[in-house]
């Protein structure tokens, strides 16, 4: 391609047929976190797509668990918070809570009532788009708490399954495709 970020963070994602169930291709993002090149490379390219498309951040909110090993690093470039979207039961105090299905099961999502504030300017992140399912409660949770969604981020989509109609009228950027 015509950035050398993209191809180096392509070149380490590994594909697992038949996991964690037959008929599941699984995508592996680990050698990208192996490699601080490939890792910087994420969050740059994260980063400088946030900085052209959007005026104002407040926060950067990101998906459990995976969204938690970029997020906190965007969040700290763009200079702002990070604010957690966790399986159900892993947060003390008030929460609200919204259930899903993603592309191998089901599960619930859950943030702190006081995690972010009305019409505060959120970023969603994660580390894949499959059906959808996860990112589109993530935005439900807010939306229920009056913030304000900009967009989702994601490293991979996979665009059979359509993910992004799912999320519409969001939008989201991925940096690879599938
Ligand atoms: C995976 C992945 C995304 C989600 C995508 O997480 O990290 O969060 O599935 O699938 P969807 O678009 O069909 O919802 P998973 O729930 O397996 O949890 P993990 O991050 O704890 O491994
Ligand atoms: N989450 C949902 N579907 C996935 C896949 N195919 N690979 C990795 N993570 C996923």
């Amino acid at each position: 391609s015509d950035d050398c970020r993209l191809d180096l963070i392509k070149s380490l994602v590994r594909a697992f047929p038949d996991f964690p169930k037959k008929g599941i291709i699984f995508r592996d993002i680990c050698p990208i976190l192996k490699s601080p090149e490939a890792l910087s490379a994420v969050i740059s390219l994260f980063e400088q797509h946030v900085r052209e498309k959007f005026q104002k951040v407040d926060l950067v909110v990101g998906l459990d668990a995976r969204g938690f090993l970029f997020g906190p690093l965007l969040a700290q470039r763009l200079g702002v918070g990070f604010v957690l979207v966790r399986k159900k039961g892993k947060l003390p105090g008030a929460t609200v809570s919204v259930a899903y299905d993603l592309e191998y099961g089901k599960a619930e999502a859950e943030i702190q009532e006081d995690a972010v504030s009305p019409g505060q300017k959120v970023i969603l992140i994660d580390d894949l788009l499959a059906t959808g399912g996860t990112l589109y409660a993530a935005c439900a949770l807010m939306q229920q708490q009056r913030a304000e969604v900009l967009g989702c981020l994601v490293v991979m989509e996979l665009k059979d399954l359509n993910g992004a109609d799912k999320l519409k009228p969001h939008h989201v950027h991925s940096l690879l495709q599938y």
